[in-house]
Formats: structure tokens, sequence, C-alpha cells
């Protein structure tokens, strides 16, 4: 049963949303003349990323005209306490070389709480879905699910991280705490984008992190790594995907690696 919060539609139409793309991406992934793009921050885009964001938007406005919409390639329309967050593609540069690791992210945020998150990796068989106060999933349909849970590892020499580039802890003037923090666990591994995240969720790892995201590679996953008993805030603290950045642990090993990257943090977080 998934509505006690009220979200039960949402979330199924954001299965729905899910569902209509996943054949279209797969499509693009497998066809040989997919059109790339180079974006102004020289990252990639491709037909597919604008294809699929099209495709959802133009779902959103008719089966919930009231709402806003904020999407990574065309941008945010309407105003209102409901906002739809989408991520058309996320792993554009796996998806430009042939890696299986990408995703559609679609996330409802109400009154600034993600209370629906539905990530879909059709190239990995795989779907993960979250709303507030009902629990965090994966399977192949609402129908077909097994919930999600995090690890209980507690201590940092037994922990599994999952991070991205150092680029980005280097800019931040926080590599020496970010490699001593490495150094300090058990593994780390480069999972990359949604995946580090539904990893944690899955209990599978147990601290995932990044030093520069925006709103749309985040928000679909937050509601997916809480409603699993993890805990997901920005790397100062703040909870939520609205701080340009992400650590998402299972909870127990949160406040000793906020800590770690902070120094200077009041222990309490
Ligand atoms: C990217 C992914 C990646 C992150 C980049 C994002 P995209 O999203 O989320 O993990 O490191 O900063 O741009 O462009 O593939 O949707
Ligand atoms: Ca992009
Ligand atoms: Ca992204
Ligand atoms: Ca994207």
């Amino acid at each position: 049963n998934f509505a006690p919060q009220g979200y039960n539609d949402d979330l199924r139409l954001a299965h729905v949303l899910a569902d209509s793309v996943d054949a279209q991406t797969m499509d693009r992934f497998k066809a040989l003349d997919l059109r790339i793009e180079t974006k102004p921050d020289l990252t990639p885009v491709t037909d597919a990323d604008k294809g699929a964001e099209e495709a959802i938007r133009s779902q959103l406005s008719r089966a919930r005209p009231r709402d806003a919409i904020l999407g990574e390639e065309f941008g945010s329309i309407g105003h209102g306490p409901r906002r739809w967050i989408i991520d058309p593609i996320d792993g554009t540069k796996n998806f430009v070389r042939g890696v299986p690791v990408w995703a559609t992210l679609i996330c409802l945020v109400d009154e600034g709480v993600p209370v629906v998150g539905v990530v879909s990796a059709p190239a990995l068989g795989k779907r993960w879905w979250a709303s507030k106060g009902t629990g965090a999933f994966t399977g192949k349909s609402l129908a077909a699910a097994s919930r999600l849970k995090v690890s209980n590892v507690s201590k940092l020499s037994d922990a599994s991280m999952s991070y991205s580039s150092l680029k980005g802890w280097r800019e931040r003037g926080n590599l020496d705490e970010f490699t001593s923090l490495m150094d300090s666990t058990w593994r780390t591994r480069a999972y990359g984008d949604f995946w580090s995240y539904c990893l944690v969720a899955e209990g599978a790892v147990d601290i995932a992190c990044e030093p520069e995201l925006n709103l749309y590679d985040m928000a679909a996953l937050v509601p997916i790594v809480t409603e699993a008993g993890g805990r997901f805030t920005s790397l100062e603290g703040a909870d939520g995907p609205f701080g340009g950045n992400a650590l998402a642990t299972n909870g127990i090993l949160h406040s000793e690696v906020l800590q770690m990257l902070n120094p200077n943090l009041d222990p309490l977080l």
C-alpha cells in the first residue's frame, strides 16, 4: 500500500512517465546515428536527452497542468508549491560511450520537500523509487517490488564509498580532507552518477558523495536514500538536494563523514 501520505497518484504518474521514455531512450542508446552536441559548459547532450525531456514535459503539462517543471535541458516553467524535477538522462557521458549506467530521474518536490523519486535505468534493467512515508523500492514494477534498506556498517574502516572525479574536491579546497576520508574506508570506487546513491539505498555502498551537483542530478535520489533509512544532505550537513553538492550515507556514518570533510563543523550535525 503506497498511499498514506497522499502521493500515491504522483508516484504512479512518475512510473508511467518513466515507462513512456524507457523504450525511446533505449532505442537511441542502441542507435548508430545518435546526434551529440556540446553544451556551453563543454559537456555532451544528445537528441535522446532532449527527446526524453520533451516527452516527459508534454505528458506532465497535460496530467498536472498546475504543477511547475524544472528540467536540465529545457529549464523552468510555472510557479507554485509543487514542482517536478527532471534529469532526462543522468550519465550522458556513459550514454554516448555505450556504458549502460544511465537513467531517467523524475522527482516531485512539494513545499520544498522531495516527496516522490523514480530512477529508471533501462539499460541496466533496473528501477528504484520512493515516496515520502511509504518506503523505497526496487523492481520491475509497482506490483513486483522489493523494499530497499541501507546497510548497518558502523565503522569507516568497514565502509564502501562511491565518489566522482577528484577535480571538484580540489576546486572546493577540500582535497586533503577527501583523500584522508578515502584512506579511512574499506573500499572506494567511482560507481558514478545516480548509481552511487541507489547503491547506498540498496545497502551495497555505505557512503556516496560529490562536491558539485545540480538540483536535477540529486532531487529524485533524496527520497530513495532517506526512505531506505539513509541520510541525504549537502557536504555541509544541510538536509535535502539544494546545496549544490551531496553526501548520502546509511545514516550511521553520516556525522563522522561530515566531521572529516568539515573539521570546523558543529559536532552535533
Ligand atoms: C552529470 C552526472 C555526474 C556529475 C555531473 C553531472 P548528466 O549529469 O550527474 O554524476 O558528476 O556533474 O553533470 O549531465 O550526465 O545528467
Ligand atoms: Ca548534462
Ligand atoms: Ca545529471
Ligand atoms: Ca542529464
